[in-house]
């Protein structure tokens, strides 16, 4: 998504300015051809050298003394952007842009570009909360611009309040979004599932299962990043939020289910990469159990089958995570299911399924036909499977 891509980073003079030099390496890391430009005051507080070394390009400090690179005119890299991401974005920097001026490299960038900007704030919590600092953000939320955080947490100056720099992943979320907006999905409302339902058996244990909803996030995100207005329905899972869609946590298969039913009533489609449980409890103990008995028996009865179950004009994709006769059992559950789409998941082997980053996967159609596909990141198949619904919702 990154690659080909040209991302002018604006870092202005506040104390997380530090925090820039990461998002640089990890835009350049993405494949971006990173253009950082710094105001006066960000020069206070972190070297142009840090983000020359990372980026590999040179760094734009003032707007009368430009690299050869960059001399042609005033508003080449504002021409030259597919994007402008600016963070740590000050008060005074998103005042000068609400405001029209164009007094050093960056702000004239900025008036200059045509490129959609992300600015990502930070700063004391009452140079925030000002009415001139809202009315600035405002104008610029009214004008197109979007921001990400600022996020709540230790200020610098030691308290506690809304003002911290979001973490470098929501602000690349963001920019991935931004970027994608007029992608293949631009429109369209999908809803993912992702992770392992936990099912309580008393008020301290509960039956889980092996999914990291890994597969989830990378179908989540990529569908983001083709423009789609995403809900995830996650399980407790051990992984960043996702940037740029709607995160709804649930806990139990019941639960994800009504949180599915409530999603889907706008969908053009239901990805289900979650494993919610085929079993629950019967009953669930009020107290915790004991330990005393040598032996323990739980009774289980069938779980709501959340894909079945949920009904409405939208196309479904199952996952299905077998251990053998993989594709006679993917095959008769996109039947039973009557699915659109079932992406059939071989689990036995170390490199595919559950917690891996990899995954080998079949995809097999309505009309029976089967697509092989080796062995790729989560993500690769997410775009995979995408690149299916994409024909399907269109
Ligand atoms: C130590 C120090 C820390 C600062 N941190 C911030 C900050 O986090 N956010 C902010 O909006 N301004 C902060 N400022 C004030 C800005 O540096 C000041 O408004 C400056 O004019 C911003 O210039 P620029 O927007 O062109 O980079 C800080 C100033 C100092 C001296």
């Amino acid at each position: 998504m990154l690659a080909e891509k040209t991302v002018v980073l604006g870092v202005t003079g506040g104390i997380a300015a530090y925090k820039a030099a990461d998002l640089a390496s990890k835009l350049t890391q993405g494949g971006a051809t990173v253009n950082v430009i710094m105001t006066g005051s960000a020069m206070e507080f972190v070297a142009p050298l840090t983000f020359r070394a990372i980026t590999h390009r040179p760094v734009v400090t003032s707007m009368f003394e430009l690299t050869s690179e960059f001399s042609v005119e005033h508003v080449a890299l504002a021409e030259a952007a597919d994007i402008v991401v600016i963070a740590p974005a000050t008060a005074n920097v998103i005042a000068k842009i609400a405001t029209g001026i164009a007094d050093d490299m960056l702000t004239t960038t900025v008036l200059a570009t045509e490129a959609p900007v992300v600015l990502a704030p930070a700063m004391n919590v009452n140079m925030w909360q000002n009415p001139v600092t809202r009315e600035n953000v405002a104008r610029l939320k009214d004008r197109g611009f979007t921001f990400v955080g600022p996020g709540y947490g230790r200020l610098a100056s030691g308290s506690m309040g809304l003002g911290r720099l979001v973490d470098i992943g929501e602000i690349m979320g963001t920019v991935q979004q931004v970027l994608g907006r007029k992608g293949d999905l631009a429109g369209k409302c999908i809803v993912v599932t992702a992770g392992g339902t936990r099912e309580a058996i008393d008020p301290v244990r509960y039956i889980g299962n092996r999914s990291s909803g890994k597969m989830g996030f990378a179908l989540a995100e990529a569908a983001r990043d083709r423009g789609a207005t995403v809900t995830l329905i996650t399980a407790p899972v051990s992984l960043p939020v996702p940037a740029g869609m709607e995160v709804i946590n649930v806990e139990s298969v019941v639960e994800m289910k009504e949180a599915v039913a409530k999603a889907t009533t706008k969908a053009d489609a239901l990805i289900m990469a979650a494993a919610p449980a085929d079993y629950v409890a019967k009953s669930v103990a009020d107290q915790k159990i004991k330990k005393g008995s040598a032996a323990l028996s739980v009774d289980l009865v069938k779980a709501p089958d959340i894909i079945s179950e949920v009904s409405g004009d939208f196309i479904k994709v199952g996952f299905s995570a077998e251990t053998e006769n993989l594709l006679a059992n993917a095959r008769e559950k996109l039947e039973r299911k009557r699915l659109d789409l079932m992406v059939a998941n071989d689990v036995t082997t170390a490199d595919s399924g559950f917690a891996v980053d990899t995954n080998k996967v079949t995809i097999i159609d309505r009309e029976g036909k089967t697509e092989d596909l080796p062995l790729m990141t989560k993500r690769e198949v997410a775009d995979r499977v995408l690149d299916r619904v994409v024909g399907m919702v269109g």
